[in-house]
């Protein structure tokens, strides 16, 4: 099988690739502009961890860019597309959001304009749980309303809304996944437990918004990995939207002590009240994805985190 996917230098494309091109029948297309979001040279350790393997294909391109992305796409003809390149981050929306404009809502627009052109078996898209903003009922469910309250949200739910609409017309079957805070290994640096990780480890400063009350729905890498992949053989005729989530929220202030714990250093804190546009809790409902694709088990976070430290 031919896979095209997006974003394969960042987080998430880097550890799905990876699985993929654990079976040598796959072929791999992974595509990323490398912006300069964050550390570039950890998305080229990323990249070329993932060149070393003989069915791997890098392509360097801006998917904003409509002509290069067309004519390189049209040649692949890829079976399946796995579409997680983006610009993430909530608190990043509010000071550049012409990248949120362009890599989430553009991009999107012009992969979804291309692949018009070719017979694709599947496509799969990386939403986020931020779509479902401020909520009083729990665990949030793939059903309840929405109510996005930053721009990173908002361009989310409109890419969304984009698919579902082309990909409707075009009759190409899709999986829309709303992922929870994923955390794991090589993780983004702009994200709370890898910063928090480095920060102990050089025993510097720590602040916690929100005092530190913040609940958040951890979800180790592995388990999303596990769904996607497992949403390319599972025939859905629905075409569903699925939540991501370990369905487990925990509070910051008691992720920061586990992290101290298993570093055995001295924390030391800061708190400070929650940044606009930030959620005071999120907590998924997990149980369609438990259904869909028979999954039992999420990875503990005591676990999680042991694998980011040893990992290091
Ligand atoms: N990490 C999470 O907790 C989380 C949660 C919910 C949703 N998501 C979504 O999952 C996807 C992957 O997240 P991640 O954490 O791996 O982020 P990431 O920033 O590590 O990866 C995204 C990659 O996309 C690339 N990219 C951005 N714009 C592009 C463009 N126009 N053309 C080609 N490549 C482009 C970037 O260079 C980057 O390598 C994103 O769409 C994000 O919104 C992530």
């Amino acid at each position: 099988m031919i896979y095209l996917l997006t974003g394969s230098s960042g987080f998430i494309g880097f550890h799905l690739a990876n699985e993929l091109l654990r079976n040598p029948k796959n072929k791999v297309y992974g595509l990323d502009s490398l912006n300069k979001y964050y550390s570039i040279s950890l998305k080229k350790k990323r990249t070329n961890i993932l060149k070393k393997k003989k069915n791997f294909k890098f392509l360097n391109i801006n998917l904003c860019n409509y002509n290069l992305s067309k004519k390189i796409i049209l040649e692949i003809k890829p079976n399946f597309i796995f579409h997680l390149a983006g610009q993430p981050g909530v608190i990043y929306s509010f000071k550049d959001p012409v990248s949120y404009k362009n890599n989430n809502i553009l991009a999107t627009k012009n992969l979804l304009k291309i692949i018009r052109l070719i017979k694709v078996k599947k496509f799969i898209f990386s939403s986020s749980s931020s779509v479902y903003g401020e909520q009083k009922k729990f665990p949030i469910k793939e059903n309840f309303k929405l109510n996005p309250i930053n721009y990173y949200a908002v361009t989310k739910l409109k890419c969304e809304n984009l698919i579902r609409k082309k990909l409707k017309e075009l009759k190409i079957p899709y999986i829309i996944f709303r992922l929870f805070t994923v955390y794991g290994p090589m993780g983004r640096p702009d994200m709370f437990i890898y910063s928090a990780v480095k920060k102990i480890n050089k025993s510097k400063l720590i602040t916690l918004y929100n005092h530190g009350k913040s609940l958040r729905d951890f979800t180790y890498i592995d388990d999303v990995v596990k769904a996607f992949i497992k949403s390319i053989s599972k025939k859905i005729s629905n075409n569903p939207i699925i939540n991501i989530c370990s369905s487990n929220p925990i509070n910051i202030l008691k992720i920061t002590n586990t992290i101290g714990k298993l570093l055995k250093k001295k924390i030391r804190i800061q708190f400070r009240n929650s940044r606009k546009g930030e959620i005071d809790k999120t907590h998924g409902s997990n149980a369609l994805l438990k259904r869909i694709f028979k999954v039992k088990k999420f990875t503990d976070i005591t676990k999680g985190l042991r694998n980011i430290i040893y990992s290091q």
